[in-house]
């Protein structure tokens, strides 16, 4: 079984040990099958990634780090590199509701609570609201920050590049655009950044969120949509039981 992780992220490395983290949404059948049935102490064959380009680590002054969901993951090793070089760094923590905010302690100790922002869409925890409304605010009641960093659904991208480029406001965004070989082979990757297409593999996933073309990510990502749903439906229900039951014996 190849998993291709979408949702996912790498939280955090430990060099000294050579163990990382990763946080993993499930919302397909690979993400599911991965949480549902791989148990502590089993090994994964292979791991391909991280791919791409490393993030443009600079001293840029305050930047606001703004993790959607899962982005709050991809977002915590940047948090630090980004300290590590004297820049001001908060965060912005979203998502549907409280079970979909991670890593919340995480920021907390290395920032601070009082530069962690956590909002949440059903006003089930923290502020109400989602990332436009967090940013906003932010920006009205912090301060306008030199740089934004985004990480989440490209919905999500969109709407916060519409405030930076509003704004006048720098911004890196991690495009989680459908990949399948990560290795600049099939195209499947492709997004629209300003005049040119870029393979997200190879130059992103942080791209330049104020001239990333979104709405095409978005229709690109939700051409199977459907499909997938349907097959994620049909894998929980009736074969997921049925490896669980095989595990067990084993
Ligand atoms: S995922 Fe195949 S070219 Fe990028």
């Amino acid at each position: 079984m190849l998993y291709q992780i979408l949702l996912g992220s790498i939280v955090d490395i430990n060099p000294e040990k050579g163990t990382f983290s990763v946080l993993v949404e499930a919302y397909n059948r690979a993400t599911v099958e991965l949480v549902e049935l791989l148990e502590e102490g089993e090994e994964i064959f292979n791991i391909e990634g991280p791919n791409g380009t490393p993030f443009p680590v600079g001293k840029y002054g305050t930047v606001l780090l703004v993790g959607q969901g899962w982005g709050a993951g991809a977002n915590y090793p940047i948090a630090k590199e980004l300290l590590s070089v004297q820049n001001e760094v908060y965060a912005i923590l979203a998502g549907g509701s409280r079970e979909n905010i991670y890593c919340e302690e995480e920021y907390k100790t290395l920032l601070g609570e009082e530069k962690v922002f956590v909002y949440t869409e059903d006003d089930d925890y923290g502020k109400e609201g989602g990332v436009a409304q967090a940013v906003e605010e932010f920006i009205r009641d912090v301060k306008r920050p030199d740089l934004v960093v985004f990480a989440g659904s490209p919905v999500g991208g969109e709407e916060v590049a519409q405030i930076t480029r509003d704004k006048g406001v720098k911004n890196f965004s991690l495009v989680a655009s459908t990949m399948l070989c990560t290795s600049g082979l099939c195209l499947t990757c492709r997004v629209k950044v300003g005049d040119k297409m870029v393979l997200n593999c190879i130059e992103g996933p942080y791209l330049d969120g104020n001239s990333v073309d979104w709405k095409m990510v978005t229709f690109r990502n939700g051409y199977y949509w459907d499909l997938e749903k349907e097959g994620a439906e049909y894998f929980a229900n009736k074969i997921l039981p049925k490896l669980k039951r095989k595990k067990q014996k084993t």
